[in-house]
């Protein structure tokens, strides 16, 4: 279980690694830590070596030394289980313990993550690691939760070697049970590809062409479970020495290896590495993105940021720096989409090694020169008038589909085109959040009984449970956006045969024909018959045929020219929308506007450099406006009776945020977005100036 008052306000900190400074440097550590108001770090993440120099001789007076330190000076621990990276020892003496990539590679010694999961000898030094940390520190004073492992998945999401083609056997087993089974869904007929015993399956390892696609989607599940079975190992041996702690392994976001939905439900509290890059085009889109999928994955729960840049990391081609005024910008951000934690990597910035140059809240120059220290320090303290917000919680009428099973079906080898999911989700979440929406992300068979609006920038993956679920919400009174080649194929990766998406083609009172996948030079273009406004369609177009749908658009080129383009059909006691092409962000953000706006969701136009949440704190409401861009002022008409959140002070009508700027209004009223009021206003002021 985790609970936030067990820590003392909103979590603040970084990850510690004592290990890489002389002891002397400690004591300043743990000074300087009280100086910025930490209250936990993230201790022993890269420590196995340190900790078990020899197998089985265990060295813990140092990190003794640093807990009880910590503890002295009221710092608590999110103290790791050490386990991931091995140390060199471990894999010279079992050498197929380190991983094999899809041509047959062994990866070697020298960087970090080096395992195969499935090795029998590392899972058992993994355990017996785990129980030792574990039962000496079970009952220190310092010791608040766990942190298992590091980013399953960052380095090494799959291993190919005959290990893992054992263990994926096993789960396919477990799956199908028979090898009739298996062959049906594999589609084994195609290309003499029938399975005759099970020791004949492989990994889709290199292949001369095309891997068995249901092949490749199983493996990919069956790396994700494999991970997760070596995650459980480690939680299971902690909940069993501390069940009154919390247990968590940080994420990262749309990580394409690991199903997260499914890992969730095994921790206690969901925490995230986020590193979007400040040069980006909208690095506050990309990280919202990322949290809003953290709160989604607990239904809501309130998650922990365990890993983000003070300024600069070191591992992009250009490693842009964090201005003045943007740490404590994208920290808000995070609190304002449901963060209880905020944390960084790392405490000091290393002296040596790989990541040298990422920076730390201690800077090489140290603290009393530093800017980003100053920055640290102010944002500590700050955050003690904020503590409430983690009490916060941030209700969404509007859901974006999300699944990781549809992710790798879309993008295995062979379809019409080479179609990639993020772009899709990025924009459709873009445009929600420009009508002012908090979004939650949502599984095919996930509750959606509390939404309005379900948006689905693309399902091609749906299986006959996500269908259903879907269906019913629809006939419940919920509005769909469906976007194109959404319902195409079933788990297996089988065409739902009978005309285009067979699974909806009632819900959405149509069924399409064909697929226009067009070159980067044709055009293509569609226009709404109620206003007449056109927009460009890249991509993808659809042939497709009405069966009651009205149309809303119709395409203008091509022998498509004037059929439909965009379509709604009433379905129940709701309505479905279509999205039958690869549209511009303008015209998915119009047209999922006459949704909400019909669905009865209240909307407001955001400009893209303002970020917009409304949360609720029991029967208040408390909006939080962040101006992200770095150098125009926003003019605000804000909802009337607000209340400035740290101190109670009343807020005028209007205010005027600067480049950078943060306002947290609290409202005794449920407060409804469009009440707000925005122009956006040009400035030649830097940030931080
Ligand atoms: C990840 C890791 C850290 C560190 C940072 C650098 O988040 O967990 O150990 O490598 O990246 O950005
Ligand atoms: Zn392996």
């Amino acid at each position: 279980m985790f609970d936030i008052h067990h820590f003392d306000g909103i979590i603040y900190g970084a990850d510690y690694n004592p290990e890489q400074w002389p002891r002397e440097t400690w004591p300043e550590d743990a000074r300087l830590m009280n100086e910025a108001g930490v209250n936990l770090v993230s201790l022993g993440i890269f420590s196995w070596a340190h900790l078990e120099a020899r197998p089985g001789h265990y060295n813990f007076d140092w990190l003794d030394e640093v807990m009880d330190l910590l503890h002295q000076h009221g710092i608590g621990v999110n103290l790791a289980t050490a386990t991931a990276s091995p140390p060199p020892w471990l894999s010279l003496k079992y050498p197929d313990s380190k991983p094999v990539t899809a041509d047959g590679i062994r990866l070697e010694v020298g960087g970090r993550q080096l395992y195969c999961p499935s090795h029998p000898a590392f899972r058992s030094h993994v355990r017996q690691l785990t129980e030792q940390i574990a039962q000496r520190y079970q009952g220190h004073p310092a010791l608040k939760m766990w942190h298992v492992n590091n980013e399953y998945g960052c380095h090494v999401d799959q291993c190919f070697c005959d290990l893992c083609a054992e263990e994926f056997r096993t789960w396919l087993r477990g799956k199908y049970g028979t090898l009739d089974a298996l062959n049906f869904a594999w589609g084994t007929a195609f290309w003499s590809q029938r399975y005759g015993d099970w020791a004949e399956i492989q990994p889709p390892r290199r292949a001369p062409t095309y891997a068995n696609p249901t092949q490749q989607l199983d493996w990919r599940r069956f790396s994700s479970d494999n991970l997760l079975t070596l995650y459980r190992l480690e939680a299971g041996v902690l909940q069993q020495i501390t069940p009154h702690l919390p247990v968590t392994t940080n994420f990262l976001g749309f990580l394409p290896g690991l199903d997260y939905f499914k890992w969730a439900q095994e921790e206690d509290v969901v925490s995230l590495d986020a590193y979007p890059d400040p040069s980006g085009s909208r690095p506050h889109m990309e990280a919202g993105m990322s949290y809003d999928l953290m709160r989604s994955l607990r239904g809501g729960q309130r998650w922990i940021l365990m890993e983000q840049a003070p300024s600069a990391v070191n591992w992009r081609e250009r490693n842009t720096l964090k201005r003045p005024g943007l740490m404590r910008l994208l920290n808000h951000q995070a609190l304002a989409h449901g963060a209880s934690g905020l944390m960084f990597f790392q405490w000091r910035a290393s002296r040596a090694g790989a990541e040298k140059y990422h920076s730390g809240m201690v800077q090489h120059v140290g603290p009393d020169r530093s800017r980003v220290w100053q920055e640290v320090k102010a944002l500590g303290q700050e955050l003690k008038s904020l503590r409430e917000l983690t009490e916060a919680r941030l209700p969404a009428r509007v859901a974006v589909m999300f699944d990781w099973n549809n992710w790798w079906a879309l993008e295995i080898d062979s379809k019409p085109a080479a179609l990639k999911l993020m772009p899709l989700v990025q924009k459709w979440y873009a445009a929600l959040r420009q009508l002012g929406q908090n979004v939650d992300f949502v599984h095919p068979e996930g509750d959606l009984s509390g939404y309005d609006v379900v948006a689905l920038p693309n399902q091609y993956l749906l299986a006959a449970a996500g269908a259903q679920n879907i269906r019913s919400f629809v006939e419940r009174g919920g509005t769909l956006v469906s976007g194109f080649f959404s319902g195409i194929v079933d788990e297996h990766e089988h065409i739902q045969l009978g005309g285009y998406p067979a699974l909806l083609s009632d819900v959405l009172g149509l069924w399409i024909e064909e697929w226009l996948v067009m070159q980067p030079h044709e055009e293509q273009q569609m226009q709404l018959l109620s206003s007449g406004k056109t927009y460009g369609v890249q991509n993808w177009a659809e042939v497709i045929h009405v069966t009651g749908a009205e149309i809303l658009a119709t395409f203008q080129q091509d022998f498509i020219a004037g059929q439909p383009a965009v379509t709604l059909h009433p379905f129940g006691a709701g309505q479905s929308y279509y999205l039958g092409g690869d549209f511009t962000e303008e015209a998915v953000t119009d047209l999922l506007e006459q949704a909400l706006t019909q669905a009865d969701v209240p909307v407001c136009r955001v400009p893209e450099s303002l970020n917009v949440t409304l949360s609720a704190l029991g029967d208040d409401r408390v909006l939080h406006l962040l101006n992200v861009h770095p150098t125009q002022s926003l003019q605000v008409g804000l909802p009337e009776g607000g209340t400035r959140f740290e101190n109670g002070a009343p807020l005028p009508q209007a205010i005027t945020l600067p480049p950078y700027g943060v306002l947290l209004a609290r409202y005794s009223r449920a407060v409804r977005i469009n009440e707000l009021n925005i122009v956006a206003e040009a400035s030649a002021r830097l940030a931080g100036r």
